[in-house]
């Protein structure tokens, strides 16, 4: 299978990582820059599309429609275009390339490259033989879900900027471990260790505990814990979160506008 990525930023090249290794896959990429090095690149969107069979839109929502006017021209009734461009519809995409053309919208995160992403997709055409191919390549890195479009942006303001959200809370915590004075390589071990840890007892458990429940095993009465949870409680953490997950939501829902 030969990919083309149109765009490769930060997910074109997570996503390459991810498949690189597959056997019998053969990459190639063009940007705006074309700078990149280590995969072969053309310096046009008609070399690379009849190169590739899939063509991986890897740009930013606000250059999508400069790609798909270049892309209109070009015969892709037997591609399959996949995109995981945030807030961007299929309708938009076949408004340019006609509805014959298979899409498949997806929303993955950048632990696609170590092959652990958590990626929704969904499709115009479920019987195109490229689309159950796409989803074979899927389903390599990492856990996907079938979900109806409507759900995309909710999806994306939990699993596309999910790890961003658990990075700003890592953070906070090694800004206090800098007061251990330890190194921050040693720093880095030690919440990973911490976030291991967590995953694992949340793994083991959460099918006979509730997520309430587990965290009320590691709270011992007038302890540490419960005064560290009663604060976050008193300042509404809950909702805070809830908050977050809206604003990028509706962020979601705004770029389809
Ligand atoms: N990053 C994530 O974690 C993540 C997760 C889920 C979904 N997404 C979605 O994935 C898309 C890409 O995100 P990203 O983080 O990879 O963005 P990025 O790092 O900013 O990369 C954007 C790429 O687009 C290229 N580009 C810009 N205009 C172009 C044009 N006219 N023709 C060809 N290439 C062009 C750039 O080329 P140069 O490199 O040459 O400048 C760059 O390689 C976004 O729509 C985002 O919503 C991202």
């Amino acid at each position: 299978m030969k990919h083309g990525f149109i765009g490769f930023g930060n997910l074109g090249k997570a996503i390459y990582q991810g498949l690189k290794d597959n056997k019998g896959h053969s990459f190639a990429y063009a940007s705006k820059s074309n700078l990149h090095t280590g995969i072969k690149s053309f310096g046009n969107l008609s070399q690379l599309t009849s190169f590739a069979d899939v063509i991986w839109l890897c740009i930013q929502p606000q250059n999508l429609i400069e790609v798909l006017t270049q892309l209109k021209s070009i015969n892709l009734k037997d591609k399959v275009i996949v995109s995981p461009v945030a807030g961007k519809s299929i309708s938009v995409i076949e408004n340019y390339v006609g509805k014959n053309v298979t899409i498949v919208r997806i929303m993955p995160n950048l632990a696609v490259a170590y092959k652990k992403s958590v990626t929704a997709y969904c499709t115009n055409n479920k019987q195109a033989k490229l689309f159950k191919s796409v989803k074979k390549n899927l389903m390599t890195l990492g856990k996907v879900v079938e979900l109806p479009e409507r759900h995309f942006d909710l999806f994306t303001a939990i699993f596309g900027s999910g790890p961003a959200f658990l990075l700003t809370i890592l953070q906070a915590l090694k800004n206090k471990i800098s007061e251990l004075g330890i190194s921050d390589r040693e720093a880095n071990d030690l919440l990973i260790e911490l976030i291991i840890g967590t995953i694992t007892y949340f793994k083991e458990n959460c099918t006979q505990k509730s997520i309430d429940n587990l965290i009320k095993d590691i709270t011992s009465k007038g302890g540490t814990t419960e005064a560290g949870l009663n604060y976050l409680r008193k300042n509404n953490l809950d909702q805070l979160f809830e908050k977050v997950i809206l604003e990028a939501q509706k962020k979601s829902k705004e770029i389809d506008k």
